[in-house]
């Protein structure tokens, strides 16, 4: 059975910088706080009319650049974000018209900031199993659109920025590429990172009290996220080496999901990593969520910093909660 390899990567941020100052005309906070709380210097913010799908598309012509590769020559879209373009259908339908591809398949995955390892779980397993041979794995997010700019939205507006990276993953014959993926999920936390507005669950979908209330906007109990996050990232990441037989110290690159650097730095010593084994650039772009790791992933391979045969691990946390890891051979 074949492995899943990474062909190519691409990211895209837009190209309007925010940064922490510029918060203080709409809201009550600071440079200061922001920084030091959660290590996010400035963020990307998309222009007008500029969509997720507009996102990826641009970073998937670089991935298919680098890669020598046309868009005819995908058959499968996954696309993983929290912040679709329209409520449905999934924003993949979007991308995939832009890329000029009908027909080839679109899969929408809606598992917040673990969403590109899920994603990347159900691409290696189609791979493997030789459905598809060339799968455009995609996360990417706008939430500028989405945050309450006043006081009341202090916590989350400073901490989300927009942006997209993408891989695209094909098989190899070689004993390298994705090793294992490990994705886990415990409802039992779904309110405490949530935006339940507009809803199907709800009465009326939407109305003048959603608004009102804030309810239109994601709400977070940190203290929660920030625990639950600097456990379980750790926690599966172990599970990630163990299962390989593989120790911290074969890690040649962790990209833990770019949430909060305080959150990076916990799992940085709950797992005794050294700084070059670790990749945050959460500074420059705040949490893109889904788009998190496939940005840094794009970054870390443009410097250079895996070559072939290096262990690369990726973990990540997010609302659901949802959790996971995946050991990858590059
Ligand atoms: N500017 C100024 N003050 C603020 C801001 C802000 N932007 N946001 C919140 N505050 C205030 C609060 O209102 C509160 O004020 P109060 O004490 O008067 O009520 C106070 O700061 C809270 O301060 P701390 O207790 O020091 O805040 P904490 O250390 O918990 O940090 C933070 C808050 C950064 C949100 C933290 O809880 C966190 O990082 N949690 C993890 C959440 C996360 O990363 N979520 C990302 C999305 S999920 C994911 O990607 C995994």
């Amino acid at each position: 059975m074949p492995r899943t390899e990474f062909i190519s990567t691409g990211l895209y941020v837009p190209e309007r910088v925010v940064k922490n100052d510029e918060f203080t005309q709409w809201m009550d906070t600071s440079d200061e706080w922001i920084r030091t709380r959660t290590g996010i210097t400035e963020r990307r913010w998309v222009a007008d009319g500029q969509s997720g799908a507009d996102m990826a598309y641009e970073a998937t012509m670089v991935a298919l650049g680098r890669a020598g590769l046309q868009a005819t020559d995908l058959d499968c879209i996954i696309y993983c974000t929290l912040s679709p373009d329209y409520f449905f259908p999934g924003t993949g339908v979007f991308l995939q018209r832009k890329l000029g591809i009908p027909g080839v398949p679109c899969l929408d995955v809606r598992n917040q900031c673990t969403g590109f390892i899920y994603g990347l779980s159900v691409a290696d397993a189609w791979i493997r199993t030789g459905q598809y041979k060339r799968v455009l794995l995609v996360g990417s997010e706008v939430h500028s659109t989405g945050m309450d700019l006043t006081t009341r939205g202090r916590d989350l507006a400073v901490l989300f920025g927009d942006g997209a990276g993408v891989a695209i993953l094909g098989p190899t014959e070689d004993a390298r590429g994705v090793l294992s993926t490990h994705i886990f999920a415990d409802g039992r936390h779904a309110e405490l990172l949530f935006c339940d507005a507009p809803a199907s669950a709800r009465r009326p979908r939407l109305g003048q009290e959603d608004f009102d209330s804030g309810r239109i906007y994601p709400r977070m109990q940190g203290k929660e996220v920030f625990k639950h996050a600097s456990t379980r990232m750790p926690e599966s990441v172990q599970l990630a080496l163990s299962t390989n037989g593989l120790s911290v110290s074969d890690i040649k690159v962790l990209i833990p999901h770019q949430a909060n650097l305080r959150i990076s730095e916990m799992v940085q010593r709950q797992l005794g990593l050294r700084d070059d084994q670790l990749y945050n650039n959460i500074q420059r772009y705040g949490n893109t969520t889904a788009g998190s790791i496939p940005i840094a992933l794009d970054e870390v391979v443009q410097a250079g910093r895996l070559a072939r045969g290096d262990l690369l691990v990726l973990t990540a946390f997010g609302s659901g909660f949802t959790w996971g890891s995946a050991a990858i051979r590059w």
